[in-house]
């Protein structure tokens, strides 16, 4: 199959985007590159270095699916130019739609988040509830979650909700919120936790990636939402269960500026006969094993917000 993938140099795609060529697909990756690329060469791989803003160029030729997860893709990098977010969020998200359409793509998966949830009392967040973002972030993903939405009449949408997602990939993120505290434990010996009774969601990389080739095998599956998040926990309890694998000091500050507190509740997923295998233990052994082996990277643009603005991304 002839897939294209926008964001696939990114944490999550440069994983997707190698389970596909796994599974002997043709793969087209657009991406800025703006941390960096670590696919490997492969005949099956064409690795293109576009901005999606520049949709005209995005070539769909024969492509019979698009994995969108090209997106500014944390609150406080949104945060740095919300412009620049909702351009390419939002208006670059419309553009490439539309040509999907023109040029008779039969599937669209888009990475939205959990996060368009923000404030949720209820114990079962499921996909019918009404979405409450708080950041510019989330809000984006709402937008652009509708936008597309308003064409499911002429293709299938997809849009995938991920919890907040944990375990290895070569281009790291350590600002993610398992990934961050375990490397906390690793090299500080000490765990920081702002509040930590917010309840977040979490999913394991490897998990999500089957999440995303479950919808590629099941193209039928009903346009619309879909949750993937399965371990919700709150930042002490997350702090405790990485104390348990890493020996280390938890230190609680008062003062949380990140108010989202949410459970996800994936049963719709799971309805479709998708099976969870992975754990957020397992992302955070993983990440302790690589790191005394010596085969974690800790680089500069593992810390997404930080690294954006050195780069002065625009
Ligand atoms: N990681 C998470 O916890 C999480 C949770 C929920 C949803 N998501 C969503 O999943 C998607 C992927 O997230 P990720 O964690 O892999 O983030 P990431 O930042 O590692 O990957 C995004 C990739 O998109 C590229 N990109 C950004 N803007 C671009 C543009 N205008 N044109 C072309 N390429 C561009 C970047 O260079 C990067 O390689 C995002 O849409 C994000 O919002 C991530």
């Amino acid at each position: 199959m002839n897939i294209l993938v926008t964001g696939g140099c990114g944490y999550t795609g440069s994983i997707l985007v190698n389970a596909l060529l796994e599974d002997n697909h043709k793969v087209t990756v657009i991406d800025t590159m703006w941390f960096g690329n670590y696919l490997k060469k492969n005949k099956k791989l064409k690795i293109i270095k576009l901005d999606i803003r520049d949709y005209e160029k995005i070539p769909l030729k024969n492509v019979s699916t698009v994995f969108h997860l090209a997106n500014i893709a944390n609150d406080p990098s949104v945060e740095l130019n919300p412009t620049l977010s909702w351009e390419v969020n939002v208006l670059a998200t419309q553009k490439l739609i539309e040509k999907c359409i023109d040029f008779n793509v039969k599937q669209f998966i888009y990475a939205s988040s959990g996060s368009v949830y923000g404030f949720k009392k209820e114990k079962k967040v499921t996909e019918n509830l009404s979405l409450l973002p708080i950041s510019v972030y989330n809000k984006t993903k709402m937008i652009a979650e509708r936008v597309l939405m308003s064409y499911a009449n002429k293709i299938k949408i997809h849009l995938i909700r991920p919890a907040t997602v944990c375990g290895y990939s070569p281009r790291m993120r350590f600002d993610v919120s398992v990934n961050m505290l375990t490397l906390q434990a690793l090299t500080k010996k000490k765990i920081t936790v702002f509040g930590g009774s917010q309840i977040r969601p979490n999913i394991n990389i490897l998990d999500l990636i089957n999440v995303y080739k479950h919808f590629l095998k099941n193209k039928k599956l009903k346009s619309g939402a879909y949750n993937a998040g399965f371990e919700n926990l709150s930042i002490i309890n997350l702090a405790k269960k990485i104390q348990k694998i890493i020996p280390c000091k938890i230190i609680i500050k008062k003062n949380n500026n990140d108010k989202r507190s949410y459970r996800q509740n994936s049963d719709k997923l799971l309805s479709t006969s998708f099976k969870k295998h992975f754990s957020v233990e397992d992302a955070i052994i993983d990440i302790k094993d690589r790191y005394y082996n010596k085969n974690l990277q800790i680089l500069p643009s593992a810390f997404t917000v930080s690294w954006m603005k050195k780069q002065k991304i625009k």
